[in-house]
């Protein structure tokens, strides 16, 4: 992905990836399952279908993990590969754009491989029938030639497992759902959480943070480890480039002050988007029109700015489209009309 730095600025506290966080998520992702902060209650399911899969020998159940960006998918898909000690190939889904491509991963899988497959809901139509055939039988079948000399021939493949990651589950297809065997959903991180994955991450990087300044970054994380990382950066260099020792609780304010984020985590973006909704209401509107105001992709919207939105109880979505709450205007440092308040 390309991108110069007022972009980088926008998007700072965008969970999803850029190309310069490729380096500070590998340093930063946990290698153990030990190290890996929170979601509980996944955590131990994956567990669970790694030690049966390890007692019988067998390649791990499928496995679907969703949720919005940055918070753990590919670091849980390569735990899985860690822990079983088998190899991990990981490909963005959208990139398969012929049968050929996805034949190839395939065939030259390692035994029990976990095959990560990120963006799955971005699969083509074509590519996804191989994979269907390929979980479901351990083989696939490809057509030789055309016309009369055409024949098919079946490649037996190695047990593996397929891990698909998602921010979209609902785009994916009932049948293909059901496929996995494994199905979790990574939720926004607390605030203790997001303390423990910032003070391990200090850790690494060898700067020290006073408590109070991991209160203020845990609380303007958007719930996200990824943008958790990313403001400890930020604020590890405002305090080298100021000359003090320690992340103070004065240094993490002004980082996100230089940066427009405000207490609950939310940017540029997320204001825009709520001030269409504030500006509205009592009544709704339509995601087409906010994305057209806002100047945003609908997907984005949908899959980035509002699960955060909706967690912080901001916005209400209706059949009839998206409604502002008083939290909403609270945070623009509004009201919303009374009007607005018997309406809900
Ligand atoms: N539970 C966690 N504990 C500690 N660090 C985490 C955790 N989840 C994510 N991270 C950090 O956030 C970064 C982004 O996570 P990643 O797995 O790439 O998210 P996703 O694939 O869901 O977008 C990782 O490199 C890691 O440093
Ligand atoms: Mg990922």
């Amino acid at each position: 992905m390309q991108y110069d730095d007022e972009d980088l600025e926008e998007q700072l506290t965008d969970g999803s990836k850029h190309d310069n966080d490729w380096q500070l998520d590998v340093t930063l992702r946990p290698s153990s399952f030990d190290d890996f902060v929170g979601q509980e209650r996944v955590v131990k399911n994956l567990k669970i279908a790694i030690e049966a899969a390890k007692k019988r020998n067998e390649a791990v159940d499928h496995i679907l993990l969703s949720g919005p960006p940055g918070l753990g998918k590919t670091t849980l898909a390569n735990l899985i590969s860690r822990e079983m000690g088998v190899d991990f190939k990981d490909t963005q889904a959208p990139a398969l754009e012929k049968q050929g491509d996805i034949v190839g991963l395939l065939t030259n899988l390692t035994e029990k491989a976990v095959f990560f497959l990120d963006e799955i809901h971005g699969l083509r139509r074509g590519v996804d029938e191989y994979l269907y055939s390929a979980i479901e039988d351990c083989k696939i079948d490809i057509i030789l030639d055309t016309g009369p000399s055409a024949r098919s021939i079946t490649l037996p493949l190695k047990p593996f497992t397929l891990v698909g990651a998602t921010t979209r589950e609902g785009l994916l297809k009932a049948p293909f759902r059901a496929r996995f065997i494994v199905r979790e959903r990574l939720d926004y991180y607390e605030p203790e959480d997001l303390a423990r994955i910032i003070s391990r991450s200090a850790g690494i990087l060898d700067i020290d943070v006073d408590p109070a300044a991991t209160d203020v970054l845990s609380h303007s994380s958007r719930g996200t480890p990824r943008v958790a990382n990313r403001l400890l950066r930020l604020a590890r260099s405002l305090a080298i480039a100021t000359g003090k020792k320690s992340i103070t609780k004065e240094v993490a304010e002004e980082t996100l002050v230089n940066h427009r984020i405000d207490k609950w985590g939310l940017e540029e973006m997320d204001r825009m988007i709520l001030k269409v909704l504030v500006d509205n209401a009592p009544a709704p509107v339509g995601l087409k029109t906010l994305s057209e105001i806002v100047e945003e992709e609908p997907a984005t919207i949908e899959s980035h700015y509002e699960p955060y939105l909706l967690k912080l109880g901001m916005i209400l979505k209706t059949s009839r489209g998206r409604k502002a709450l008083p939290k909403a205007a609270e945070a623009l440092g509004v009201t919303l009309g009374e009007k607005t308040m018997f309406d809900r």
